[in-house]
């Protein structure tokens, strides 16, 4: 469909291109994650909850909402609840051009992907001089890892582990939008993707609920500031409400089977954590969940947001997931759809057009009651109210290109992409030393592979907008043009024999090549499902003939998720994610190719060794028949290696854990010890989801052993056994990043509470039950030496 495109490139533009209570709970689960050796970003973030504004939780508000309300019509509160996208007036499901006019109606309540601020402006003007109440308009974006300075996709960025870089990074977006009129983001994307054929993953922080809770309310943090209110912070949206990211087969907008526990366990938190951190909106899902459309799911949308978290935001729908209600089969027409949503408690219908037209008609005919649709309303007005969007309503179009690329924030995207690289493989090159990092000195090097030197690769930006250095530029700016040479090799997609040879003769030419292979920016996010994992187009074929040289090879791969290249896990010596790096990718590679920066990133996902094996996540349960100590490398050869739970032709675990991630040194990590060995359950159980005390503290002695420093990501893991639901093998439940001089050993410590042992049960209550438990500190989800601990009633 011709009008798609253009809605799709701008998405990906954006892509790449009581509130006491809430605080001490969020206070609560961060200690939690840092420990007490080295904390990383705990003084900044308590200083950011204790100035922070009450947001849409400000009691005060409700008096300027209500004072509104009771001078709408029904038409202008209507209004409020219709949202379109006005960048593309011919877009998918928008269909209209007449947004003026009905903004002086008082019947449009948000635009969205309007990025000119003198358009924000001309659309606001009408609302504020020509509509009779003077209701500004809200405007949205998609602006995910950064608005003109580009960070990492969020893949990469979670892979820093590190909330305090998210939270400065979603900041820095919010800096620039809002100076450009932009109010309100559609980000974060907080679900949970356990399957690397959903292109999505790319947007989101990985597998693991926990680190996704994290990072969900750094997210809201960083965009909505320490108020609301101020010029330079943004309202935050955590979508999509909820399961979008276990679409079957990882095909887009597919539907979705979770049972109520699984929903509750590992879906949802980091929907609550971004609730607890104050965010103001989260956007209603495309998928079905079992058997409900998530955008009408009254138990997802009213029971646990509204009665179990008290959510006082707004819940806009997905693009025209309202209208998709019919092709779904649980609406025949528009009005149907547009009850189903608006009662499940869909208050903003993005794009479909049909509470506009159906809205009022229904409140006529009692089908739905004017007291719910004035709860809608006061759920957006609440938002507008809290930004100050009612005292400034427009932009300054002088001030807003003032905003862009500061040096600070060009600066923290290549901290933030130095950060993200995560270090896959590291074998010895020819003179017996590890391959990375490289050496200092007159090399000659090929760099070779469509992505090398493609200025717009990096995050899929248009080229031109904003500074940004190839791989290719920053490492001729390293070692001088004379001693770098560019073989393109193949396309992402395409390739011919003459490019692969040339490819490989410059390859004999050089002392090391680097390979620059991956996914084209469109490749991953929004409808890019992938049925294939491996590299596309000849680039599997480039890298074995560049091999077969002989010469030394380092792989960067770029991509929105991980990708299957075994082959390259066996014979390449040296591997790196770089994921999608964003605008200052090419300089942050070339300092950690050459060892400026130790790397330090760490595995999110769980690598698969084949398509075959997703959905794969290490919180997985085990089952009855584990294969154990099942030589799973070859196909079983008789029983016992047979009727166990495995595949014939693969094995069960990931090419790499989650939480993988090699460094330039070695780290090695002692047994977990924990301070006591008996835990009572009824204790644990009145701290579960509050501010409770340390009940018991983990600690293991993690090492240097090696010759750099290092930052660590150092993760702790509870396994519980013996409870009423079946419990993952292991589940991460902190995380801190360490320094490590060379040779230097750290006693790393964790805290634990009631939340740290709280499962849900088979009542769906998260409770503690008297268990077994085991606790790993260890660098990755498959290693480590645990300790154990008896939970007792
Ligand atoms: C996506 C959302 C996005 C919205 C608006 C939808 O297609 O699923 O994530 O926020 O479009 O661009």
């Amino acid at each position: 469909m011709p009008s798609l495109y253009p809605r799709f490139i701008l998405c990906r533009c954006s892509l790449r291109g009581s509130a006491a209570t809430v605080v001490r709970s969020i206070a609560t689960s961060l200690v939690a994650y840092f420990g007490v050796c080295v904390v990383l970003g705990v003084a900044a973030f308590s200083q950011a909850q204790r100035s922070r504004g009450d947001g849409i939780n400000d009691p005060a508000l409700d008096a300027r909402v209500d004072a509104i309300l009771q001078k709408m019509s029904l038409e202008e509160k209507v209004g409020q609840l219709v949202q379109y996208s006005a960048g593309q007036p011919t877009g998918p499901g928008t269909g209209r051009s007449d947004y003026g006019d009905m903004i002086a109606k008082g019947q449009i309540g948000s635009l969205f992907n309007v990025i000119d601020p003198k358009q924000i402006n001309m659309y606001q003007r009408i609302a504020m001089e020509k509509s009779r109440l003077h209701i500004p308009i809200l405007f949205g974006l998609d602006v995910i890892h950064g608005f003109k300075t580009e960070f990492p996709i969020p893949l990469g960025l979670a892979s820093t582990w590190d909330p305090t870089i998210i939270e400065k990074a979603s900041h820095v977006a919010a800096m620039e939008a809002a100076a450009d009129g932009i109010k309100w983001t559609f980000s974060p994307m907080v679900d949970i993707a356990r399957d690397a054929r959903w292109g999505r993953m790319a947007e989101g922080a990985g597998e693991d609920p926990f680190l996704g809770s994290a990072m969900a309310a750094a997210y809201v943090r960083g965009y909505q500031g320490s108020r609301l209110d101020a010029p330079d912070s943004i309202a935050s949206c955590a979508k999509h409400f909820v399961g979008y990211g276990a679409a079957e087969g990882g095909r887009d907008y597919n539907t979705t089977e979770i049972s109520e526990h699984t929903l509750r366990q590992f879906y949802l938190p980091p929907f609550h954590a971004a609730v607890e951190a104050g965010t103001t909106s989260l956007m209603s899902a495309f998928n079905t969940l079992n058997g409900t459309p998530a955008s009408a799911n009254p138990f997802t949308l009213k029971q646990v947001l509204r009665k179990e978290w008290g959510f006082k935001g707004l819940v806009v729908s997905d693009w025209n997931s309202v209208g998709e209600l019919i092709p779904k089969g649980v609406a025949i027409d528009g009005a149907a759809a547009a009850r189903k949503a608006f009662v499940a408690g869909v208050d903003m219908d993005m794009v479909s057009s049909l509470y506009h037209d159906h809205l009022q008609a229904l409140v006529s005919s009692r089908q739905i009651s004017a007291a719910e649709v004035d709860d809608a309303v006061r759920h957006v007005l609440r938002v507008k109210f809290a930004l100050g969007l009612f005292e400034h309503p427009f932009v300054d179009e002088a001030a807003a290109p003032k905003a862009l690329y500061h040096p600070e924030s060009l600066e923290l995207a290549q901290t933030a992409a130095e950060r993200s690289f995560v270090l896959l493989r590291n074998a010895d090159g020819p003179d017996g030393k590890p391959l990375l990092p490289l050496a200092n000195g007159a090399q000659n090097y090929a760099v070779i592979g469509p992505v090398g030197d493609d200025s717009s690769y990096p995050n899929g930006a248009p080229p031109g907008s904003g500074p940004r250095t190839t791989l290719m530029g920053a490492l001729v700016a390293r070692v001088g043009q004379e001693h770098v040479a560019r073989y393109k090799g193949c396309g992402i997609l395409d390739g011919s024999d003459q490019e692969i040879a040339d490819a490989v003769a410059g390859a004999r030419k050089a002392d090391i090549a680097i390979l620059a292979l991956g996914e084209s920016p469109e490749m991953s996010g929004e409808a890019a499902s992938r049925a294939h994992l491996g590299l596309p187009g000849r680039q599997q074929e480039l890298l074995e003939a560049v091999a077969r040289t002989g010469k030394p090879i380092i792989l960067i791969l770029f991509s929105g998720r991980p990708l299957t290249v075994p082959w390259a896990f066996e014979h390449v010596p040296a591997v790196m994610a770089a994921w999608l790096p964003g605008i200052n990718g090419g300089p942050a590679l070339v300092r950690t190719l050459f060892g400026d920066v130790n790397p330090s990133g760490k595995l999110v996902v769980s690598w698969p060794r084949s398509v075959g094996q997703e959905p794969l996540y290490y919180n997985s349960n085990n089952t009855g028949r584990p294969p154990e100590s099942t030589d799973l490398t070859h196909a079983p050869r008789n029983i016992e290696e047979r009727y166990v739970s495995r595949y014939i032709d693969e094995q069960n675990t990931p090419q790499f854990p989650f939480g993988f991630g090699l460094s330039y040194t070695s780290i090695s990590y002692g047994a977990t010890k924990i301070s006591a060995d008996h835990l009572n359950a009824r204790e644990l159980n009145q701290d579960v989801g509050t501010n409770g005390r340390t009940v018991v503290t983990a600690q293991a002695d993690v090492s240097n052993t090696g010759s750099r420093a290092a930052n660590q990501v150092v993760e702790l893991y509870v396994r519980v056994q013996g409870a009423s639901t079946e419990q993952p093998v292991r589940a991460l439940k902190g995380f801190q990043t360490v320094t490590l001089a060379a040779g230097e050993r750290k006693t790393v410590k964790f805290e634990l509470r009631g939340d740290s042992f709280a499962t849900w049960n088979d009542r769906n209550q998260l409770a503690v039950e008297p268990s077994k438990v085991m606790v790993w500190i260890a660098p990755d989800s498959a290693h480590g030496t645990p300790a154990q601990a008896e939970i007792v009633p």
